[in-house]
C-alpha cells in the first residue's frame, strides 16, 4: 500500500489548524509541505513559521519539498521547524552529494526531486545515499496542474534501477495525482503519492485519502 502525502498547498489557508486536525484522523501517514522561493520556481508559497506552527498540532511525518535555490542555507532551520524528510531539487544543487550528507547529518531523511525534463539516470552516482527520489509529474510551482503522462515511464525506469542496485530508496510522485492514475503509479513503483487538489478539493477528503491508499 502506498504512503499518502496530502499537500498543504491545496488546503484552506484560513483554517490550517482544522486541516491538520482532519489529516490527523486520516489514513495519510505524511504531510507534504511545498516551500517555494519565487526564484527556483515562479511562485512563492510559505516557509518556516507556518511549518513550525503546524508541527505543534500535526501528528504526521513532515515531508518538506524545497523548491528553492541554495537549500543548504536553510536545511538546519527546516530541521528545527519540524521536517522529517527534506527534499531538495537536483536542478538547484551544484553539490548535491554534499547537500544530501548535510540533510542526513541533521537527522532527517534526504530526498532528491527531479523536474519533468530531468533524467532518472543522472542520479546513478548518488542513488545509494538518497532515502527518496521525488519525481515531479508537473512543472513545479503550482498545484492543480495536469499529470504529464511520460512520467509514468520514469517511475518504472527508476524502480528498475533501484531494484537492480538492491536499494530501498522510496519513489514519491508529485503533481496531478488523481484517483484515476494512482493505481498505475503504484504498479509502476511509486511508494509515496502526493495529492493536493485531489484531497483538499474533494467533498470527502478522508474518503479520498482512503481510496488513494487502496490504490
Ligand atoms: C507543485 C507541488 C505539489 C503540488 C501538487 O509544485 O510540488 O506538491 O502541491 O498539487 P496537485 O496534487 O494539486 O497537483
Ligand atoms: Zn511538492
Amino acid at each position: 500500500m502506498p504512503i499518502i502525502a496530502p499537500s498543504l498547498l491545496a488546503s484552506n489557508f484560513l483554517r490550517l489548524e482544522d486541516e491538520a486536525a482532519m489529516l490527523n484522523t486520516s489514513e495519510a501517514e505524511w504531510f507534504h509541505l511545498d516551500v517555494m522561493d519565487g526564484r527556483f520556481v515562479p511562485n512563492i508559497s510559505f516557509g518556516l513559521p507556518i511549518i513550525q506552527q503546524l508541527r505543534k498540532t500535526s501528528t504526521k511525518v513532515f515531508d518538506v519539498h524545497l523548491m528553492i535555490e541554495e537549500p543548504e542555507k536553510y536545511a538546519e532551520a527546516f530541521k528545527h521547524a519540524g521536517a522529517d524528510v527534506l527534499t531538495v531539487h537536483y536542478e538547484a544543487c551544484t553539490h548535491l552529494h554534499r547537500n544530501i550528507q548535510q540533510i542526513k547529518s541533521l537527522g532527517m531523511k534526504a530526498g532528491v526531486a527531479l523536474n519533468p525534463h530531468t533524467s532518472v539516470g543522472l542520479l546513478e552516482n548518488v542513488l545509494q545515499d538518497v532515502d527518496m527520489v521525488l519525481i515531479m509529474s508537473v512543472n513545479p510551482g503550482f498545484g492543480g496542474q495536469h499529470f504529464i503522462p511520460q512520467t509514468l515511464e520514469k517511475v518504472r525506469l527508476l524502480k528498475q534501477i533501484i531494484t537492480q542496485k538492491g536499494l530501498q530508496t522510496l519513489i514519491e510522485i508529485d503533481g496531478g495525482v488523481t484517483l484515476d492514475n494512482a493505481s498505475a503509479l503504484v504498479q509502476a513503483g511509486a511508494n509515496v503519492l502526493v495529492a493536493g487538489s485531489t484531497v483538499f478539493n474533494s467533498a470527502n477528503p478522508l474518503g479520498t485519502i482512503a481510496a488513494l491508499k487502496a490504490s
